[in-house]
């Protein structure tokens, strides 16, 4: 197939997600631009790129909260775009493909303990079973005691809260998570508990990762490969350590230089954007 052979990280014969030929505009707006891309089973792929690059409409099409103009998304050899075919349908394809987003917060009912989060996750989509256990399994799984299942949202620390999230996410055991900007509101040192945990977690289940960041320091840390996204439009592709240790288009090597370090002259990367943006 086409889409095989122009995407990232398709070694493993059935990638675990495939994403072929998607496109979506609002008005003039072209947000995603002809993407394709494959997520190896239980590899870390990476999305790059400044904001309004297509990050985000790209994984909410991915899982299923918006609608591509054209274009497929198979997880497992399964294609899963096309528009809802009833409740059970929809269940099976959140438990495919679950998202974490930013902020929390903005997930997180401020009124539902812990606890009851996990539950109602688990009741969603396995009725009529104990949870009890598995309830605890996740816990501990993100490195929250059993205790915190007790603890309302806003007693929680905001990394405390993001490993609500995560367990939620792991409550369905998806092929996939997706994870947009997941570690960005976190301080430099929770940040990186995160992403050890994410780590061990993707260890441990297998889970494949789809980590969407602005933050190239994050993705030299979780990922194996990335792609790089410009106006919606994949510039570059390839190996995480090879496109930061040698990036081919001017646009990943202006995304490199605009990472602040000693030296740095946010006036220069500006007068490149320019430059970039009337080449
Ligand atoms: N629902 C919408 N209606 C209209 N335009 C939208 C909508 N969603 C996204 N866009 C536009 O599509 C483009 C891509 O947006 P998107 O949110 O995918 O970017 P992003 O790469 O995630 O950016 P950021 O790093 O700021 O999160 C932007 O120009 C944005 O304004
Ligand atoms: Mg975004």
């Amino acid at each position: 197939m086409d889409e095989v052979d122009q995407s990232v990280g398709a070694t493993s014969a059935t990638p675990v997600l495939q994403v072929s030929g998607l496109h979506r505009t609002y008005g003039a707006v072209r947000a995603v631009d002809d993407v394709s891309f494959a997520l190896a089973a239980g590899g870390s792929l990476g999305i790059v790129g400044e904001s309004g690059s297509g990050k985000t409409t790209t994984a909410r099409i991915i899982v299923g909260l918006e609608q591509a103009d054209t274009g497929r998304v198979s997880v497992n050899g399964r294609e899963r775009t096309g528009r809802g075919r009833g409740r059970a349908h929809r269940l099976a394809r959140a438990r495919e493909v679950q998202l974490v987003f930013q902020d929390p917060y903005l997930s997180l009912d401020p009124r539902t303990p812990v606890g009851a989060v996990l539950r109602e996750a688990l009741r969603l989509h396995f009725p009529g079973a104990d949870h009890t256990s598995r309830v605890a399994e996740l816990l501990d799984q993100v490195g929250l005691g059993e205790r915190s299942a007790d603890a309302l949202p806003r007693q929680l620390s905001g990394g405390q809260r993001q490993r609500v999230a995560i367990a939620r996410a792991l409550a369905v055991e998806p092929a996939v998570l997706v994870l947009d900007e997941a570690v960005a509101a976190l301080d430099v040192s929770v940040q990186a508990q995160i992403l050890n945990l994410l780590a061990d977690i993707r260890e441990q289940t297998g889970v494949g990762y789809l980590f969407i960041t602005h933050d190239l320091g994050v993705v030299r840390c979780v990922t194996e490969q990335v792609i790089v996204m410009r106006q919606g439009r994949i510039v570059e592709s390839g190996p995480t350590a090879r496109v930061l240790a040698d990036p081919q288009h001017p646009y990943t090597r202006l995304l490199l230089e605009s990472v602040p370090r000693p030296g740095w002259d946010p006036r220069a990367i500006a007068a490149a954007r320019r430059a970039l943006r009337q080449a």
